[in-house]
């Protein structure tokens, strides 16, 4: 991080989104100072995807029109995080570099047309992006309204071509080794003597391809993890471009990370290569879950940033895209939806985009300004939120503290979501997203945290379906509980290790003693099915025949092929105890848990006692001064213990806050 470590930005909280003025006349523009004034945007993240119109031919580069919208922008007050254009490469770029298009898994070549067309590993591409990084960076770098440089646009398409051939390969040989000797390892870590797929020469070596049958998950993983490395030299690149023209105080630079479902990029390794971490998050579901899927999204960041305080780059004001479906957000929702993100760790509330757009492949997405205009209930609300998040700006900078953490691990996702490796319908992100939601759901704040991390700071570690699992993070958690930590490892967890090969001797394999269990053989339940356990609770989708070396069973399978056999665990080792559970439990008996592990473990929730839907964050600055953030999820007002001054109504707090059905506080607390 070269940026303040006090806080990555300046100037209270950003509020805003993106901006393309490039997209309009100049009457909209005045109409776009008036209402960004009136909504009190103080951000805009311009040029996002406007790479055609700043170089409309090879090396030639027109900035009239971004001089012009950066300068307007600034009188008006409003900072700019610049963006480098290069998610969308103009259509010379394809007609003169075809090799640079991306190739699907299955040989097709795509055609510009959209946008994120592009390989990654092309050298054209390279150059081209590095080459219109350093022009933004040279006319731009002392620019008044400048505050942020936004690198690329969520980092994310993956390319099969010849070029990601090559260069996978050298990834694979600074892995495994160059020659023969580094062939032979690579063989070996891929256990090609499986069907035969043994390499003689390492060009046969390729990017897991379309193929027959199952594809090698080993291949699989290597590539997942390649490709992260390879796009993040690419973004390297171009933060060194930018960088060789800003003189101190640095502008701080930046990518946006994709928040939902899906991961191309491993977020812990990208996160110490940007200076402030930042987020693009769409809700998967706009319901009750959308509630704790935002505390899921901003812990997450916030764990990236590695507790600091981060941006979120968009989100979207109403509506919702889920996959598939188009969900509609409440009106009146926005405002405690953003202050969900700022209560854990935001210095920003940007959303995508200021302006909707009249054609495109996005003309019906939401934005602040919505195509009905202005005299909207939509644009009322955003300017309502624009206040309240000016009245709360000295929260900025402030940081979030977490005593409970949920492993989140790259490679476990990559390998459970892997081609052709699915076990059954165990989904890794489910599978974390539902443990944080426990804890949600507990009143408990918590990090995300790396199975490699020092863990040592945590009272409780939840490590839910850790498929992979390496040496590495086997010794750390290994050490973790030795050292007097609790772990709770749920089923489906080290099942392999860095190669994607099964450690021999039963699962979880590395962690066997750690747990004191081996597991023989998994149990998948059919869809639908449960299974009763001995204290009353009831397993889903999975079960596993286990048995004990040391630990103690807490509940037996109760029915079914497993009857009379341990399904939840528990075992002490060095300081430390370690929980095992070999099934999924039901949400209600999940949450049982979930409470005792915290019991024994000496954490809980923030403010005990409070009922359910009430969310209860605190942020803390440097001098102690802490903040309060309520968040009345429920249709019933809350009461929660608290003094000071609540900011968003201005209101003194003696001891008792009461927040009205749906409704959101901050206090800016002092001792009662
Ligand atoms: C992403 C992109 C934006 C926009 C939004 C909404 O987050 O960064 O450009 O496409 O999704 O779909």
């Amino acid at each position: 991080m070269t940026a303040d470590p006090g806080g990555p930005l300046s100037g209270g909280l950003w509020f805003g989104g993106d901006y393309s003025p490039e997209q309009w006349d100049e009457a909209v523009w005045a109409d776009d100072d008036r209402l960004m004034r009136e909504a009190r945007v103080n951000t805009a993240t311009v040029g996002v995807f406007s790479w055609a119109l700043l170089e409309p031919e090879e090396g030639r580069y027109e900035f009239g029109w971004l001089d012009a919208a950066l300068d307007r922008l600034s009188r008006n007050g409003v900072r700019v995080v610049l963006a480098t254009p290069t998610a969308s490469p103009p259509p010379w770029f394809t007609l003169a570099y075809p090799d640079a298009m991306p190739v699907t898994r299955e040989g097709v070549r795509l055609w510009h047309g959209s946008r994120d067309t592009y390989c990654a590993a092309a050298p054209a591409y390279r150059r081209a992006a590095r080459r219109i990084a350093a022009a933004l960076a040279e006319r731009y770098a002392g620019h008044p309204a400048l505050a942020m440089w936004h690198v690329h646009n969520e980092y994310g398409t993956i390319c099969w071509c010849d070029h990601a051939a090559a260069a996978f390969r050298a990834w694979l040989r600074a892995r495994y080794g160059a020659g023969e000797a580094g062939l032979r390892v690579l063989n070996e870590a891929w256990g090609t003597a499986f069907w035969g797929q043994h390499y003689s020469a390492w060009d046969q070596v390729l990017p897991p391809r379309a193929t027959q049958w199952l594809p090698s998950p080993s291949q699989g993983l290597d590539f997942s993890r390649f490709w992260s490395d390879e796009l993040l030299a690419a973004f390297r690149e171009q933060r060194e471009a930018i960088r060789a023209h800003t003189s101190a105080p640095a502008v701080p630079v930046t990518t946006n990370f994709i928040l939902p479902d899906y991961q191309v990029v491993d977020p812990w390794a990208w996160s110490r290569e940007v200076d402030v971490v930042a987020v693009d998050h769409y809700l998967a579901t706009a319901g009750r879950d959308g509630h704790a899927d935002i505390a899921f999204g901003a812990d997450r960041a916030r764990s990236w940033a590695g507790g600091r305080p981060w941006i979120l780059m968009e989100q979207a004001t109403r509506l919702v895209y889920s996959s598939g479906a188009i969900l509609s957000r409440e009106p009146g929702r926005m405002l405690r939806d953003s202050l969900g993100y700022v209560a854990r760790g935001s210095d920003s509330v940007l959303f995508f985009q200021w302006r909707a757009s009249r054609a495109g492949a996005e003309l019906h997405h939401c934005a602040m300004v919505p195509q009905a205009g202005p005299d909207t209930a939509a644009f009322r609300e955003v300017a309502a939120l624009g206040r309240a998040v000016e009245r709360i700006g000295e929260v900025a900078g402030s940081v979030v503290q977490a005593e409970v953490a949920v492993l989140l691990d790259a490679d476990s996702w990559w390998a459970l979501e892997g081609r052709g490796l699915r076990p059954a319908r165990v989904r890794y992100l489910d599978e974390v997203r539902r443990d944080h939601a426990a804890l949600w759901r507990a009143g408990v704040v918590c990090d995300l945290a790396s199975p490699e991390a020092d863990l040592s700071g945590y009272r409780l570690v939840l490590a839910p379906a850790l498929y992979v699992l390496s040496d590495a993070g086997a010794r750390s958690l290994a050490r973790y509980v030795e050292g007097g930590g609790h772990l709770v490892v749920s089923f489906c967890s080290a099942v392999v290790d860095a190669r994607h090969q099964v450690r021999r001797g039963g699962y979880p394999g590395a962690l066997r003693e750690v747990l004191g269990i081996a597991v023989e053989e998994f149990f998948p339940l059919p869809d639908g099915a449960t299974v009763p356990l001995s204290t009353g609770a009831r397993g889903t989708l999975w079960s596993e025949l286990m048995r004990t070396s040391g630990a103690a069973v807490l509940a037996t399978y109760a029915a079914g092929p497993l009857a009379g056999l341990p399904a939840v665990t528990q075992n002490r080792l060095g300081q430390g105890t370690a929980w095992y559970l070999s099934t999924r439990l039901e949400d209600a008996a999940h949450d049982r848990v979930v409470r005792e592990v915290l019991a024994a473990a000496g954490a809980g929730p923030l403010v005990p006692g409070l009922p359910s839907g009430t969310e209860v964050v605190r942020r803390r600055a440097d001098g102690g001064q802490s903040w309060l953030f309520v968040l009345n999820h429920a249709d019933q007002s809350a009461a929660v213990p608290a003094v000071g001054l609540e900011l968003l109504s201005g209101t003194a707090v003696a001891g008792r806050l009461d927040v009205p059905p749906r409704g959101v506080a901050v206090v800016r607390e002092h001792a009662g």
